[in-house]
């Protein structure tokens, strides 16, 4: 099993949920973050780089897939995520070690 954790743009939430809900891919959790990258949040970089950093708004992601379906899940999160702009976002891909579902007791697959 694979944990996702992408971290995207507020306005790609709702196309990244419905490219993975379309295809059978249930369960997520999302929390509003803040952050930034390699252009340290600037929207453009100035010469130099003395300036302030700023920790602009994103959403992260994470969502935990059997790992057959991991490449599609990337796939699919990339495409609903992208717009060709600075700050489009990152996903990481963590090994998970165990699923349990608290009602069920199920554990692993069974309880993705
Ligand atoms: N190395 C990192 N570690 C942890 N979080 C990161 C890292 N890089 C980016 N992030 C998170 O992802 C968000 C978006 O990053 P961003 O897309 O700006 O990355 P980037 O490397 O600067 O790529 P781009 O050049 O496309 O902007 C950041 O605001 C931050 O929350
Ligand atoms: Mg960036």
């Amino acid at each position: 099993m694979k944990m996702i954790v992408a971290v995207i743009k507020p306005s790609r939430l709702e196309f990244v949920r419905d490219a993975l809900l379309d295809e059978g891919i249930l369960g997520m959790t999302v929390s509003d973050v803040r952050g930034y990258g390699r252009q340290k949040g600037q929207v453009e970089q100035y010469r130099g780089s003395q300036m302030q950093i700023d920790f602009l708004p994103k959403i992260k992601l994470e969502v935990v897939v059997p790992s057959n379906l991991l490449e599609k899940a990337l796939k699919l999160i990339r495409d609903a995520a992208r717009t060709d702009h600075i700050g489009d976002g990152k996903i990481f891909v963590l090994d998970l070690e165990n699923v349990i579902r608290i009602r069920t007791g199920e554990e692993g697959h069974a309880a993705i």
